[in-house]
C-alpha cells in the first residue's frame, strides 16, 4: 500500500468549467421572488446589484459555465489546492476510516472564498463597474474580495460585522492591507444602520445587518455595485471548483468517499465540495452521504423552517426559499463568526428538502477540541468555521471504529486559523461557553416570516 499524503494536481487540471447543480436537481428550484409584488424577480430585479453576466449564472440551468481564462490566470497562484490523506490524525483516531481533506486554506487569503471572489470582481470589472460593497463575518469574505479588488484595481468596502470586527483586528488589518475599506457593522454610513444604533447603540451586528447595509449602498449610487461571499446560486457554482479538483484527485488517489463533509454557513464551501459529487450520483451513479455541519448556535438546516425569507435584516433582498431561523433572528456571539447567518442558501437548501444530504449541528467547544486535536496530528490551525467539519470528521471516523468499517471519509477544511487565535487563546484558558440561541426569539424571528402565498 502506498503511504502519499498529498494528491496534487497541475495548473493545467484546473477545471475549465464551474458545474451547475441546477441542471440534475430531480425538480426545479423554487422561483426567487421580488419583494414588493411577491412574484417570480426578473434578471432586471438584480441589476441594481450585479452585472448581468452573474445574474444569467443566478438563474442558469446548464450544467457546465465555463470559467474565463483571465479568471483561472488568477487561480494559479493557488489552484489546484491539495487533497490530503490525514494518516496521522487516523493513527491518533486509531480508526480503520481512511481520512482525507481538501485544502482550501491555501489561497492568499486563506479560505475558499477567492474562488468566488475573483470571478465576481472579474464580471463586475467587465461590466465597467470600479466600485464594489459587501458584508463580512469574520472578515474571510471581506479579505478576499479585497484581495480580489487589489488584483483588479477596484474600490472595495467591507462592512464587517461588529463583534468580528473587535474580535480580529489583523483580518482588518489583511483587509487594509489589500487597499480596502472596512466598516464596523452596524454603522453611521447608512440609513439602515442608522435605524439600528438607534435602537440598540450596543448592537454586535450580524450578517443580516452588514448585507443591508452594503445593499443599500449598492442601491443608492449607481456607479457601485454588491458582491455576496456565499448563499447565492452563482457562489455555489463558482465553488464547485473545489469539488470538480477534488474527485480527480480521489481517483489519483485510488479512494472514493463514502462521507462528503464540509461546514455550512450561507453553504458555499459545503456546496463547493459536495455538489460535484451529488451531480455524479444524479446522473446515475453511487450515492454517498453528504453531510452538512452547522453550528448548535445557529442550526438553519436542521432548526430552521423552510420558506422564503430576506437575505438580510432589513428586508431589501428579493425573497428566496431558503432553511432560515427569520431575517430579524440574532444568534448569539459565538466564535465561528462566518457561520453567523440566519438563512442556508437556496441551492442547499432544496437538496436537503430532497433528502440529497443530511445536516448536523455542534457547540463551538466540542469544535476547537477537534480543531486542537487536527493541529497536533496533521498541523494546520483549521478556521474556527472549518473546525465544524473536522468535528464531525473525526466523530464519523470514531464511528467506523466502533463498527468495525473502513469507510472513506472526504472533509473540506474550508480555510485555515492563524487570524483567528484569540478565539483558540480563548478555548484553552476555558472561556469559550457554549451559548445556546433563545428559543423564544427564534419564535418570534419566525412568526414574523413574510407572508407568501403557497
Ligand atoms: C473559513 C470559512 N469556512 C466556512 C465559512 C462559511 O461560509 P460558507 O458556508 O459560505 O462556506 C466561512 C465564512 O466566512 C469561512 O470563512
Amino acid at each position: 500500500m502506498s503511504d502519499q499524503i498529498k494528491f496534487l494536481l497541475d495548473e493545467d487540471s484546473i477545471p475549465k468549467a464551474w458545474y451547475n447543480l441546477a441542471a440534475d436537481f430531480p425538480t426545479p428550484m423554487p422561483a426567487v421572488l421580488h419583494p414588493g409584488t411577491k412574484q417570480p424577480a426578473g434578471p432586471a430585479d438584480f441589476e441594481p446589484l450585479f452585472p448581468m453576466e452573474l445574474i444569467l449564472q443566478e438563474v442558469a440551468t446548464e450544467r457546465y459555465i465555463e470559467i474565463p481564462d483571465p479568471v483561472r490566470d488568477v487561480f494559479k497562484l493557488w489552484r489546484p489546492s491539495p487533497l490530503m490523506r490525514a494518516r496521522r490524525l487516523e493513527q491518533a483516531l486509531d480508526t480503520p476510516a481512511k481520512i482525507y481533506y481538501k485544502y482550501e486554506g491555501v489561497s492568499p487569503a486563506g479560505s475558499h472564498k477567492p474562488n468566488t471572489a475573483i470571478p465576481q470582481a472579474w464580471y463586475n470589472k467587465q461590466a465597467g463597474i470600479k466600485k464594489l460593497t459587501t458584508e463580512t463575518g469574520a472578515g474571510q469574505w471581506g479579505a478576499s474580495l479585497a484581495f480580489a479588488g487589489s488584483l483588479f484595481d477596484m474600490d472595495i468596502t467591507v462592512f464587517q460585522v461588529r463583534v468580528s470586527y473587535d474580535q480580529k483586528p489583523y483580518r482588518r488589518a489583511l483587509m487594509e492591507t489589500y487597499g480596502a475599506r472596512c466598516v464596523a457593522s452596524p454603522s453611521n454610513e447608512t440609513e439602515c444602520g442608522r435605524a439600528i444604533l438607534a435602537k440598540n447603540p450596543n448592537s454586535p451586528g450580524s450578517l443580516g445587518m452588514a448585507i443591508s447595509e452594503a445593499v443599500e449602498i449598492a442601491v443608492k449610487n449607481p456607479d457601485v455595485k454588491y458582491a455576496l461571499g456565499s448563499v447565492l446560486n452563482h457562489v455555489m457554482l463558482h465553488q464547485t471548483i473545489i469539488g470538480e479538483e477534488a474527485i480527480k484527485q480521489m481517483e489519483m488517489a485510488g479512494d472514493d468517499p463514502d462521507v462528503v463533509i464540509a461546514c455550512a454557513g450561507g453553504g458555499s464551501n459545503f456546496a463547493g465540495l459536495a455538489f460535484p459529487f451529488i451531480g455524479l450520483h444524479l446522473r446515475g451513479g453511487r450515492k454517498r452521504r453528504i453531510v452538512a455541519v452547522e453550528p448548535a448556535a445557529c442550526p438553519t438546516l436542521t432548526r430552521g423552517k423552510y420558506a422564503y425569507d430576506f437575505g438580510d435584516t432589513a428586508q431589501m433582498t428579493p425573497l428566496m426559499k431558503m432553511h432560515t431561523l427569520g431575517a430579524s433572528f440574532m444568534p448569539p456571539g459565538f466564535h465561528a463568526g462566518g457561520l453567523r447567518y440566519h438563512g442556508m442558501g437556496p441551492m442547499v437548501s432544496h437538496a436537503y428538502e430532497l433528502g440529497l444530504i443530511e445536516a448536523k449541528s455542534y457547540h463551538q467547544v466540542k469544535c476547537f477540541e477537534a480543531g486542537v486535536q487536527f493541529a497536533r496530528t496533521e498541523g494546520i490551525v483549521p478556521a474556527p468555521e472549518s473546525t465544524h467539519a473536522v468535528r464531525c470528521a473525526i466523530d464519523e471516523a470514531l464511528r467506523c471504529k466502533a463498527e468495525g468499517k473502513s469507510e472513506t471519509i472526504l472533509f473540506n477544511l474550508s480555510g485555515h486559523g492563524h487570524f483567528d487565535m484569540q478565539s483558540y487563546i480563548n478555548y484553552f484558558e476555558g472561556k469559550l461557553v457554549d451559548q445556546d440561541y433563545d428559543e423564544a426569539e427564534l419564535a418570534a424571528s419566525l412568526a414574523a416570516l413574510p407572508e407568501v402565498a403557497a
